[in-house]
């Protein structure tokens, strides 16, 4: 994961996300919480955006904003340069057209009930391909399991909860590609899996944005992953953008303690351990 990957710079593309003084208070009085405070943000088609913010700092509040399942407090979200409209359920199926998402716990956004080959079919139908013949709905299905190198026909007829949960992060991104959205928000997709299943999964997030030139914003905790995948980063630290702008010069050159703070706690495995102060030999007394 060390090899450094050609950036683009989006800096001057068309806009599709941006927002105004986005706040999210919870509570009121004594018990208010400022989650996210007074954000400002421009994401720009096809960029690979990653927003990193420790634990509490406001990153799921964001992404919930971001999708339309809450309201902003206060602030503006823009979609495609125009202010955006969720007022009514029509005008919100008509946005979650255009943006999707994929959770850190695969498990939960499944039907349990419903076999895998029923979940992927509903992408299809979502995308007017209902009165497709039955031959190319398994063509089309087929094709999004290649994508994430799964067999579709090993699958028909599985449920879910047959699936490891690196299987499962993969159909989800198999959906995202029969859904084709303009936006896919990303929330900790890769931290319930291991190690392997992290890489894959993010060169397959990396593909997918190649192969279909959509927006994907990437939410993490960790710095380093952040900088292996993503064009542009933002820092959120207790609800705020503290330091954002292109991957290598917010982690190759930070500017905000913040920043350089998580940086430092990346482990570092090339540096060598200091033993000196280790008394290895008390042990064998
Ligand atoms: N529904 C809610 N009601 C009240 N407070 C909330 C609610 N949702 C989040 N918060 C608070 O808002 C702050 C930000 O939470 P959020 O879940 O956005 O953080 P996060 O960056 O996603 O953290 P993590 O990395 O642990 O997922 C926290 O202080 C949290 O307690
Ligand atoms: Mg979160």
């Amino acid at each position: 994961m060390s090899e450094t990957r050609e950036r683009k710079d989006f800096s001057n593309g068309p806009l599709c996300l941006s927002g105004r003084g986005v706040t999210k208070v919870f509570g009121i009085g004594d018990r208010k919480t400022v989650a996210v405070d007074h954000v400002d943000f421009d994401f720009h088609e096809g960029e690979f955006v990653s927003i990193v913010g420790e634990s509490g700092s406001g990153k799921t509040t964001l992404s919930k904003l971001l999708l339309g399942l809450m309201n902003p407090t206060e602030g503006e979200i823009l979609f495609e340069g125009k202010p955006r409209d969720i007022s009514s359920g029509s005008k919100k199926r008509e946005y979650w057209k255009g943006i999707q998402a994929i959770f850190q716990d695969p498990f939960s956004s499944y039907n349990v009930f419903h076999k895998i080959d029923s979940v992927l079919l509903d992408c299809i139908n979502m995308r007017g391909g209902r009165n497709l013949s039955k031959e190319k709905k398994i063509e089309l299905m087929t094709e999004a399991c290649s994508f994430v190198n799964l067999k579709f026909a090993e699958l028909t007829n599985k449920y879910p909860f047959e699936l490891s949960g690196g299987q499962m992060q993969r159909l989800m991104i198999a959906r995202i590609f029969l859904l084709k959205p303009r936006i896919l928000l990303a929330d900790e997709p890769t931290s319930m899996v291991d190690a392997c299943s992290r890489a894959t999964i993010l060169d397959m997030l990396l593909d997918l944005r190649d192969e279909t030139g959509m927006t994907i914003i990437f939410i993490t905790h960790d710095i380093g992953l952040a900088y292996y995948i993503s064009d542009t980063v933002y820092i959120m630290e207790h609800g705020r953008f503290v330091e954002s702008g292109k991957a290598d010069e917010v982690i190759l050159n930070p500017q905000a303690a913040y920043t350089k703070r998580l940086i430092s706690d990346v482990p570092k495995i090339h540096e060598e351990w200091d033993l000196s102060t280790v008394d290895l030999l008390s042990k064998e007394e």
